[in-house]
């Protein structure tokens, strides 16, 4: 029998990949933002953002798991977070990740912060990726305060009155954001559905899109040398 003609196994695997560059270009897309050029004493100080990035997708998972048993309403809200902690198959453990993961982003977000500041990487030319930060920043503490309520127990509804009582006292804008908070004079089941729009799809929406735009700023301007680097580019020399 003649020898069959197969290509190498190495040439077939690439036919799925080569299929999805010809037709989208992501794959180009996709190496772009994976392989690029980073300073030679890079260190795990710059590893935080990515680690942000890693903690935001376990968020968002485990927000979709307890979102598929969660009910919105002041009958019925801690009820079923008492369900999801003591009788869903792993509630405890999805419960656990996102109320946890909610510090560690926190405490994250305070060293990366801090990470770029101490480099000076929020000179120029990496305003707007201190900007498109300080905005994260700002969501993401927003997260904190509508999440806190979803709970519905003694300690979220009084933390949340005082936290919404405070924020009406700011100028100008206070008032507005207390009434639109509330939703009227009394915390009622509209103030609860409220919040959990705010928590599931606006603000991780605006956070996500934010996300996004940062990292492009990071892909396309390069990352800092740490202050001591003898390879450090001056003003001029992105
Ligand atoms: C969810 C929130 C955030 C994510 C996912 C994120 C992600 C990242 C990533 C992956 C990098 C590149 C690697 C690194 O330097 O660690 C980066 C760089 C940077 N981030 Fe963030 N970041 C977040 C929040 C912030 C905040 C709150 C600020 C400041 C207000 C900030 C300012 C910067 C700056 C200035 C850089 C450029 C650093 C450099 O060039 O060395 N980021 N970010």
């Amino acid at each position: 029998m003649p020898p069959l003609n197969l290509p190498p196994v190495k040439e077939v695997a690439k036919i799925p990949g080569d299929w999805v560059e010809e037709r989208s270009g992501l794959v180009s897309v996709s190496k772009y933002f994976l392989f690029r050029n980073v300073p030679r004493d890079i260190s795990w100080l710059q590893t935080l953002g990515s680690a942000l990035i890693t903690v935001f997708i376990v968020q968002v998972t485990t927000g979709i798991l307890l979102a598929m048993y969660y009910k919105p309403s002041t009958e019925e809200a801690f009820d079923s977070i008492r369900y999801i902690t003591d009788e869903a198959t792993l509630g405890w453990l999805v419960r656990g990740m996102h109320k946890w993961g909610s510090s560690v982003m926190v405490i994250l977000l305070f060293l990366h912060m801090g990470r770029t500041f101490l480099f000076g990487a929020y000179k120029y030319p990496r305003e707007l990726t201190w900007i498109s930060g300080a905005l994260i920043f700002i969501l993401v503490m927003a997260m904190s305060f509508t999440g806190y309520l979803l709970v519905f127990d003694q300690r979220a509804y009084w933390a949340t009155v005082v936290g919404v009582n405070i924020n009406g006292t700011a100028p100008i804008l206070g008032p507005f954001l207390s009434e639109f908070l509330k939703v009227g004079p009394e915390f009622t089941t509209e103030t609860l559905t409220r919040f959990y729009a705010l928590h599931m799809l606006v603000l991780p929406a605006a956070i996500t899109g934010l996300i996004v735009l940062h990292n492009w700023l990071v892909v396309r301007l390069g990352v800092t040398s740490p202050p001591w680097s003898k390879h450090r580019a001056t003003k001029g020399d992105v």
